[in-house]
């Protein structure tokens, strides 16, 4: 393993795990002396500085989101075994995150309405309730693994409830949500994958039986408008058409907004006169403030997959046709060029906005203004109930799973007072 701090750049593996965990030093290397970055291993392009990002992202004619062989099983594998698995399922239909105008403009407006301004609004109650709910299982016992207990929970429990699936069943989502990431996550073992592929397969079955309920039974759930969506005397969309659409929701919506609220507790503790900030101001125009700036320095979603429809010269690097490419958007949101000492996490930079943590362009994330809801709603909850959050066991101090599109904490053991 060479030091990423002081070794030739071409050396950087960007996929070793040590590297997906903590990026920060390769990718301030890679935006400096590399910024477009040929990683030999996976035969990525890794693409790193803000401005070069924003332009990839905007430019969804030579930048596609289709990958080769986009529509087959989905499975991160040639195995026969895990494709005997996922040839139980439903074949994987590019749609939203994986379709290129003007097939994904088409699948997006069938669901732009659940997260509409006006549905969204109708949402804060329920945010606020779920997230004192929460609060009321951990808060006397002065401590918890916020992840666990709040980071995970909230989202799904959101999420779950705008898609349509029963209370009950959301243990069963968080399952299925984690085999479609860890089949991302490129950081698999083979047994890990035949895991992932099973329950990915189950997530489909599950779903038929209730895409076939609300086919009968239309509510006005997500389920219910996937189902049931259709543009003039088009026939409607066909069930592996409806699975891809509420996989993209649920995995977008739930690990991200996870992995942003955790970090976020984790960012206060480390910076603690951002903290005095809010509990001196915990105004609704101060916790938007630490919103953004904790998805600027979370970035959740940090690298989206890209493919080149053309040859494309960037800083003297010729990428040839039909390349796989990562738009890096964490390393996007840290790049100096854009924002003035970039690794200092300040609530009160002016620029804060600015942040590519959804994304730009065609594929802005879908559920932005939802992700944003929950995050501000469940602040809010928090710092009227809980105070002083602190590191519970310094002897180990948090840590980042490796995978290849979404960084995050593994858990957050935290202790606090009760606001009395
Ligand atoms: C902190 C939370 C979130 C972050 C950081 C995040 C990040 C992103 C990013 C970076 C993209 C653009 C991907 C690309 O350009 O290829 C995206 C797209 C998307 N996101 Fe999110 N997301 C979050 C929450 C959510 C939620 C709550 C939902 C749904 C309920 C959601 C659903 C989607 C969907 C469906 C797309 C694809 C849109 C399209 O391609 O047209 N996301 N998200």
């Amino acid at each position: 393993m060479s030091d990423v701090a002081s070794c030739p750049v071409h050396q950087i593996n960007p996929m070793a795990p040590e590297n997906l965990i903590q990026p920060w030093v390769m990718n301030k290397r890679l935006r400096d002396e590399a910024p477009v970055f040929l990683d030999p291993t996976s035969g990525i392009y890794f693409i790193s500085r803000y401005e070069d990002v924003v332009a990839m992202a905007s430019d969804a004619k030579t930048f596609s989101s289709v990958m080769p062989g986009g529509n087959t099983r989905g499975v991160n594998s040639d195995d026969p075994e895990i494709t005997a698995i996922m040839d139980q399922g439903y074949p994987n239909v590019p749609t939203m995150l994986t379709q290129d105008p003007p097939l994904q403009r088409r699948y997006r407006k069938f669901v732009d309405g659940a997260f509409s301004p006006r549905n969204l609004k109708k949402l804060e109650p329920y945010i606020e309730q779920v997230s004192n709910d929460l609060i009321d299982q951990f808060a006397d016992a002065g401590h918890c693994e916020f992840l666990e207990a709040f980071g995970i929970p909230l989202p799904l429990t959101v999420i779950g409830s705008q898609i349509g699936t029963p209370m009950e069943d959301l243990p069963h989502l968080r399952r299925w949500t984690e085999a479609f990431i860890g089949n991302l996550s490129q950081q698999l073992d083979r047994e890990g994958l035949k895991e992932a592929a099973r329950g990915m397969v189950e997530f489909q079955h599950y779903f038929v039986k209730r895409m076939n309920e609300r086919r009968d039974n239309p509510t006005d759930d997500i389920l219910s408008m996937v189902v049931n969506a259709k543009l003039d005397d088009e026939k409607p969309l066909d069930d592996a058409e409806c699975l891809s659409m509420l996989s993209q929701i649920m995995v977008a919506g739930n690990e991200t907004t996870a992995a942003s609220l955790t970090e976020g507790i984790w960012l206060l503790i480390e910076n603690p006169d951002q903290y005095e900030l809010v509990r001196n101001d915990p105004s609704p125009e101060r916790i938007s403030a630490l919103v953004e700036e904790i998805l600027r320095y979370s970035s959740p979603s940090s690298n989206m997959f890209r493919r080149t429809t053309r040859d494309v010269t960037l800083h003297g690097v010729t990428i040839p046709e039909n390349s796989i490419c990562f738009a890096r958007f964490a390393s996007a949101n840290q790049d100096e060029r854009q924002f003035e000492d970039a690794q200092r996490f300040d609530i009160t930079r002016g620029n804060l906005r600015e942040h590519v943590a959804f994304g730009k362009g065609i594929h802005h994330c879908l559920g932005a203004a939802l992700a944003r809801r929950e995050m501000n709603g469940a602040f809010s909850v928090i710092f009227k109930r809980l105070e002083n959050f602190r590191l519970a066991d310094d002897a180990h101090p948090p840590q980042f799973s490796p995978n290849a599109l979404l960084h995050g904490l593994t858990g957050l053991n935290v202790a606090f007072d009760v606001i009395r």
